[in-house]
């Protein structure tokens, strides 16, 4: 039995359809009857004999951290490390996630898992202490760093795009921060297959390639309406209550090792697009 925390939010949603469609037995715990800030709802939802937990449920609002970063922390720190703790204390793998926004973004070279964090903003901080409250409670975790997430449902940026490129003419979309677009069901398959391989510490998981914004705006205009332009702009002209790294690619290294190359992001929207 794997329990899903956040089972209805965008990875939840693909988790729970992969175990469904691999024939695993998922149990969903959704918000608010278990609530990362409620010891006492982890240890409902968390008991009796599982094959893991797996937790997709965060406080994922990077603008709103910075008018709220105690409440980003309450969820992302203190409710991952009491999450974490109650797994530990039944032995259960913890598949936990994180974000390329622990990193400061000064890079030019794909992020090493071992590369020291600095976040620039309030919700890689509150992410970053629970990356360090889930190691502290020594169980046997799978923590997954991923990037830019998208899937056909949920509030994401392919499905803001491809709505807007449908009935305009131009857009704007910033050129100036470098990443990894992922494919919230890719993310899932992959982080089975490596709970399955035996991985366990921390590793990055996302699609392959690398691009901006822009880059990944254009290619979702194309295939929607191809009369749209999308035109490149900068951070500073599009400004955001809180600061994006402006390089954020993960280094897939030791993930390609354990379970094989990972598909271009070209591949993996197209997929999506198709599905739209
Ligand atoms: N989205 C990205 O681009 C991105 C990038 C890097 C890393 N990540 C990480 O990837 C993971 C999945 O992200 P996602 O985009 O799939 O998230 P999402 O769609 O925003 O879903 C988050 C889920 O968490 C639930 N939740 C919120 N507060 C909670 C609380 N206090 N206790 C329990 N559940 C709570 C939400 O419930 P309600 O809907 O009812 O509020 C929702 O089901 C997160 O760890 C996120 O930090 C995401």
């Amino acid at each position: 039995m794997y329990v899903v925390l956040g089972a209805d939010g965008m990875l939840g949603r693909a988790w729970m359809e992969l175990l469904a469609a691999r024939g695993l037995d998922a149990r969903a715990a959704l918000y608010p009857e278990v609530d990362l800030t409620d010891e006492a709802s982890i240890a409902r939802a968390v008991d009796g004999p599982l094959t893991a937990v797996v937790n997709c449920a965060a406080y994922t609002d990077v603008d709103g951290a910075e008018a709220d970063e105690a409440t980003a922390t309450r969820v992302n720190g203190d409710g991952v490390g009491a999450l974490a703790r109650r797994c530990a204390a039944l032995g259960v793998p913890l598949v936990h996630y994180s974000t390329d926004y622990v990193f400061d973004g000064g890079a030019d070279a794909p992020y090493p898992v071992d590369h020291p964090t600095d976040p620039v903003n309030a919700y890689g901080r509150s992410k970053l202490a629970g990356e360090r409250a889930l190691v502290d409670a020594g169980g046997p975790h799978l923590l997954i760093r991923t990037s830019w997430l998208y899937a056909p449902w949920g509030k994401n940026f392919v499905r803001t795009i491809a709505s807007l490129a449908a009935s305009r003419e131009s857009l704007r979309v910033v050129d100036d921060q470098r990443g990894r677009p992922t494919s919230a069901e890719h993310l899932a398959e992959l982080s089975l297959a490596l709970l399955d391989h035996g991985a366990r510490g921390t590793f990055h998981g996302t699609d392959g390639g690398e691009c901006t914004w822009f880059d990944f705006a254009s290619a979702i205009a194309a295939h929607v309406n191809p009369s749209c332009v999308v035109h490149p702009c900068t951070s500073d002209e599009y400004p955001r209550p809180a600061t994006r790294p402006s390089y954020s690619v993960l280094d897939l290294g030791p993930t390609e090792a354990a379970i094989g190359p990972r598909e271009s992001w070209r591949v993996h929207l197209a997929r999506v697009l198709e599905r739209l």
